[in-house]
């Protein structure tokens, strides 16, 4: 991607589904994190990092899929600096309109010592060679020198000119480790343009993650000293304390565009949506008083706010709750809406559905439109992203029974779906209700899983709201996460369980019936030829 000629324009870089889905218990699948690159794209990001192609073959076949689908922002896969990294990279990209591969390595003494245990001159040689290599396949090619700011920055800057040398399009640098502050940043971006006069001339990008609570300030640091690129995730979610937050670089520039002069392409009415689909999919919940998408962060408590607020709403507000649609709850369904207001209705939200998924979205619909008065466009979101788990779901919640009582221990009953299509059955009883059906289901699929997480939420205010419910489990090591929705907190328990165990399953290479990805037998040959250089670099980074 060419530097913008606007001066003033900010390209939004989301890492979402790479730096993002790297955080503890995040277990999405090609669906999934396709269903959020869609959604990325009408939110007008303009890159996409859709994984990091050669940790696995499920990440590959997700970056593949969303190159071919996901139509109008790059899409960047993430290699290290070898070789099968880059072409594997290379292979799930190549089908995208605009692709992007985007390769680091780390060159801070601390990194390069203990962690690739080398030595300064072989990672400029690595960078050199990996640059040019990936120049082979794409003239769209960033360069992350990785520590960045706890690296000698004289020696950074020689690797970022060789990265350019080779014809690096964009180089990021990143605060691996949530370090530095913000006249730190400054500081490191301003020496690198007087080492690095080159880098006038391409996109300089900032990555910053949250372990001090100062992202988003060192991200805007970085763009004051003149990046281009911000890189940042939905809700912040990331490695650890997490990656700057995307909705809150992006109103922060929106609300004082007229004093910081920079803008970038973002349609802000998507965020609130865009928010809360990461959410529901990834299971991570966003704090009530988080920046702009938190329930509370449009909410006045005190009377002199709410005075204030009422008589003239910038007392107390400096952003709109439309600028970011959060108002966007006018949809309103009733149990006599039909399948073609149903349709049109998803059709307002983005969700463009026909035929069988039209068909199973309106018997759940109804389900739902008959024990709650109005449906609304937050319950239609969460009743489509519902669905388009139950196509993936290896095992399958067909039906319970609970008994609950304070008198005697309540006793559950579930049949289950296997991936085969049997129906297995299994009874437990358990010290609640929800303990009871989900040891049950353990029974039913004879499995050890063990529940490490669980919560329910409501999907919008009032008496028949819909229930959400989100469940982190483990089995053998491996853990997976899991949703479900419904007026009733037992089934979507239930539902939530066998999700969650179907995708930790799923990781284990167990009842995954997605097979393997076009690029296979590439990628078994790719982990082999990495297999001793991945032990010199992990393929989680920080
Ligand atoms: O934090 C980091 O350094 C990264 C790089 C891969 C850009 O995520
Ligand atoms: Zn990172």
């Amino acid at each position: 991607m060419t530097k913008p000629e606007d001066p003033t324009r900010v390209l939004i870089f989301d890492t979402t589904l790479r730096d993002g889905e790297q955080s503890p218990g995040i277990s999405l699948n090609t669906q999934e994190k396709l269903e959020i690159a869609q959604q990325l794209a009408r939110l007008g990001v303009d890159i996409i990092e859709a994984g990091f192609p050669i940790t696995s073959p499920g990440d590959f076949e997700a970056v593949q899929t969303i190159s071919r689908t996901v139509e109008g922002p790059v899409i960047a896969g993430l290699a290290r600096t070898h070789v099968a990294d880059i072409d594997a990279a290379w292979n799930a990209v190549k089908d995208a309109t605009r692709p992007r591969i985007h390769t680091f390595i780390s060159t801070s003494d601390i990194h390069i010592q203990y962690q690739l245990q080398t030595t300064r001159d072989d990672v400029k040689g690595q960078a050199r060679a990996a640059v040019a290599h990936a120049k082979e396949y794409v003239d769209d090619v960033e360069f992350s020198p990785m520590d960045a700011t706890r690296a000698d920055i004289e020696f950074t800057a020689e690797v970022c000119q060789i990265a350019i040398d080779e014809g690096a399009t964009t180089i990021n640098i990143p605060d691996t480790v949530g370090y530095t502050m913000p006249h730190e940043y400054t500081a490191c971006l301003e020496r690198l343009y007087e080492l690095v006069p080159d880098l006038r001339d391409i996109v300089l990008s900032v990555h910053c993650h949250d372990d001090l609570g100062l992202a988003v300030a060192n991200s805007f640091a970085g763009l004051l000293a003149g990046a281009r690129q911000v890189e940042c995730a939905i809700n912040g979610i990331g490695e650890r304390a997490g990656n700057a937050s995307l909705e809150e670089i992006v109103m922060l520039l929106h609300t004082r565009s007229a004093d910081v002069g920079l803008r970038s392409g973002v349609v802000t009415r998507e965020i609130a949506r865009t928010s809360r689909m990461v959410s529901r999919l990834t299971g991570y919940p966003v704090q009530p008083n988080k920046a702009v998408v938190g329930r509370n962060a449009f909410a006045h408590e005190s009377g002199i706010h709410q005075d204030g607020v009422l008589k003239e709403r910038t007392t107390y507000e400096i952003m709109d709750a439309t600028t970011v649609g959060l108002e966007a709850n006018s949809i309103v369904l009733g149990k006599h809406s039909g399948r073609h207001a149903l349709q049109q209705a998803l059709a307002d939200l983005g969700f463009e559905l026909t035929g069988q998924g039209l068909n199973t979205a309106f018997r759940r619909f109804k389900e739902i439109a008959d024990k709650k008065k109005h449906v609304t466009a937050m319950d239609l979101e969460a009743l489509v992203t519902d669905e388009l788990r139950e196509e993936i779901a290896a095992y399958q919640l067909e039906w319970f029974d609970v008994e609950a009582s304070t008198r005697r221990p309540p006793h559950a009953t579930v049949g289950i779906r296997t991936p085969d299509g049997d129906e297995v059955t299994g009874s437990f009883t358990g010290d609640g209700p929800v303990d009871a059906i989900f040891r049950a289901i353990n029974a039913a699929t004879g499995s050890d899983a063990r529940l490490r997480e669980f919560r329910v939420d409501a999907v919008t205010g009032g008496q028949d709201a819909l229930g959400e419910t989100s469940v982190v489990l483990e089995v053998g090591g491996v853990s997976g996460s899991g949703q479900g929705v419904s007026t009733d907190i037992l089934e979507a328990a239930a539902r939530a369980y066998v999700r969650a165990l179907s995708n930790a399953l799923r990781r284990r290479g167990i009842g995954d019936g997605s097979g393997a990805p076009d690029g296979g037998a590439f990628m078994a040959e790719a982990e082999e030829a990495t297999a001793e250089a991945a032990s010199r670099q992990p393929v989680r980074t920080p």
